[in-house]
């Protein structure tokens, strides 16, 4: 498979020194590019600002905010057939990035926030006999939460993460993640290392696709 992968987080420029973003480590989309490669696939990895090594042999693209990753996802999407959505992308971002250092008594008046663009949806009309995956970081209903979002951004699969434990979840070496399709199966893993979960998510795209190009 040509796959192409996010990971990280977006970061959205208030000013200068500062920015929205979120606590993603890359460590889970970086483990599924190395597992992907390590199947055999060729993969292209774009990233948010983290502090990880890329896998050697993966063609990673940097990014900073969200508007760099979608365009850096529809310029690398033409190539791939598979795409698996890792990244926590920032949902807002101020209007606009002040080009000086805002002083703390400028901050509540300057901070005007929009929404950033959703990537998937972006993406979805592309889409052809490709598969997506996507990712659904939550602390509350994991299973109906993801399962709204694998029907809402018209995925073939989700990776359903449980983020509300410190010792699993974002920016642990753990995770604990239920695996789900729109074909309805399901599969729950224990909670493990990150590279071994994301071996498990490869070789279950792997046979899902095996499903769907045999069916087809
Ligand atoms: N995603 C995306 N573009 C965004 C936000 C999220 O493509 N602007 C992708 C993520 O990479 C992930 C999936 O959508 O694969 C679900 O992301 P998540 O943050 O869990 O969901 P949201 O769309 O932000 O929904 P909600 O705010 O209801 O949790």
């Amino acid at each position: 498979m040509n796959i192409l992968i996010t990971a990280g987080p977006t970061h959205e420029a208030i000013d200068p020194v500062r920015f929205i973003g979120n606590r993603s480590s890359g460590k889970m989309g970086y483990a599924i590019a190395e597992a992907a490669i390590g199947q055999g696939h060729r993969v292209t990895l774009i990233s948010g600002p983290v502090s990880l090594v890329p896998p050697a042999r993966a063609e990673t693209v940097r990014v900073t905010s969200a508007e760099d990753m979608l365009e850096a996802v529809r310029k690398h999407l033409p190539d791939c057939d598979t795409l698996i959505m890792v990244a926590a992308v920032s949902d807002w971002r101020p209007k606009q990035a002040s080009p000086v250092k805002l002083k703390k008594s400028q901050m509540s008046e300057f901070l005007e926030l929009e929404r950033t663009p959703d990537i998937l949806a972006d993406v979805a009309p592309l889409k052809g006999e490709r598969l997506y995956v996507g990712f659904a970081a939550e602390t509350g209903d994991l299973r109906s939460e993801a399962h709204r979002k694998l029907k809402e951004k018209h995925l073939d699969c989700i990776v359903a993460n449980d983020v509300s434990h410190p010792e699993w979840g974002m920016q642990s070496d753990y995770n604990k993640v239920i695996l789900m399709s729109a074909d309805g199966t399901e599969q729950a893993l224990p909670v493990l290392p990150k590279p071994d979960v994301a071996q498990r998510i490869v070789e279950w795209i792997e046979a899902y696709r095996g499903v769907c190009t045999h069916g087809a």
